[in-house]
C-alpha cells in the first residue's frame, strides 16, 4: 500500500518560520502597547530564554522523530529551528546587556560572580555561535558531512549548559526546568540508541562518490540527519 503523502517540506519551513515569528511579535506589540506586566524586562527575559531554550529542543527532537516516521522533510527544517533559538538566545542575551547591565560591562561581571547562573548562560550562548556561524550550506561544504556533524553535536552540550543555567536560577519549584532535564535525557537515550545503518549493497570507500546536491541537515549531506 502507498503511504500517504506527506507534506511540503517548503510548506513546513515556511508554516514554522511564521510561528517563530510569534513570540517576538507578540513581545514587540507587548512593548509597544505597555502590556508586558509590572516588570517588562523580566517579561522579555523570561520569554526570550524560554523560546531559546524550546526551539534548541525542537531542533534535537528532529532526529529521533525523522527516525520513527522517516520523514525527510522533517530534518530539512531543523535548521531553521536551530537558527531561531539562536535568534531568541540573541535577543535574551541582548535584553540583560541593555535593559539590565545598561552596558555597564564592570556591572555585568560583577553581576555574574554574585549569580553564576549568568556564566552558564554565557556559556550556552558561546556554544550556539558556531553552530548558527556554520550553518549555512557553504560551511557545510566546507567542512564535509562528518565533521560538520560532529561539531553539530555541540548542541546537545549546549542544551545541557541551557539547562544548568536554568535550573540554577530557579529558586523553589523545579519542576519545568527538572522537566527540560528529563526530556534532554530522553533525547540524549534516543540519539545514543541510533541503530546502526542497514547494510545495503557494498561500496568501495575508495571509489568517490558523487555529490550530491547540498542540502544543510539533510540526509543529502550529512549522513542520516543525525547531529
Ligand atoms: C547570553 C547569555 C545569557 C544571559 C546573560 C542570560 C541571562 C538570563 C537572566 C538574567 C535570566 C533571568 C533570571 C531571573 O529570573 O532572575 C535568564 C533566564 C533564563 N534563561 Fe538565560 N541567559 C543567557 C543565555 C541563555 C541561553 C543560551 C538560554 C537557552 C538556550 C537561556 C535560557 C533561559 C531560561 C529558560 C530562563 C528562565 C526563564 C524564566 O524565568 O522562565 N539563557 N537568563
Amino acid at each position: 500500500m502507498t503511504p500517504p503523502p506527506s507534506p511540503r517540506p517548503h510548506r513546513l519551513r515556511t508554516a514554522l518560520f511564521l510561528l517563530g515569528l510569534i513570540p517576538a511579535l507578540r513581545l514587540a506589540v507587548g512593548v509597544r502597547t505597555g502590556g508586558l506586566g509590572a516588570d517588562p524586562v523580566a517579561t522579555i527575559t523570561a520569554t526570550t530564554g524560554l523560546w531559546s531554550l524550546n526551539l534548541l529542543f525542537a531542533s534535537l527532537a528532529i532526529t529521533p522523530l525523522h527516525r520513527l516516521t522517516g520523514w525527510h522533510g522533517l530534518v530539512r527544517a531543523r535548521r531553521m529551528l536551530g537558527l531561531f533559538a539562536f535568534f531568541y538566545a540573541c535577543l535574551h542575551g541582548a535584553a540583560y546587556l541593555v535593559f539590565e547591565q545598561f552596558f555597564d560591562w564592570a556591572g555585568m561581571l560583577a553581576d555574574i560572580a554574585k549569580r553564576p547562573f549568568l556564566a552558564a548562560g554565557g556559556l550556552g550562548f558561546a556554544l550556539m555561535l558556531p553552530l548558527a556561524a556554520t550553518s549555512t550550506d557553504g560551511m557545510v561544504r566546507r567542512l564535509g558531512g562528518r565533521s560538520w556533524r560532529r561539531l553539530h553535536r555541540l548542541a546537545y552540550l549546549c542544551a545541557l549548559v541551557a539547562v544548568l543555567h536554568y535550573l540554577w536560577l530557579v529558586k523553589r519549584d523545579i519542576t519545568l526546568p527538572g522537566l527540560y532535564a528529563l526530556a534532554l535525557c530522553a533525547l540524549l537515550a534516543a540519539r545514543m540508541a541510533r541503530p546502526r545503518r542497514s547494510h545495503g549493497p557494498a561500496r568501495s570507500r575508495s571509489i568517490p562518490r558523487k555529490p550530491a546536491p547540498l542540502h544543510i541537515g539533510t540526509d543529502e549531506n550529512t549522513g542520516q540527519g543525525d547531529q
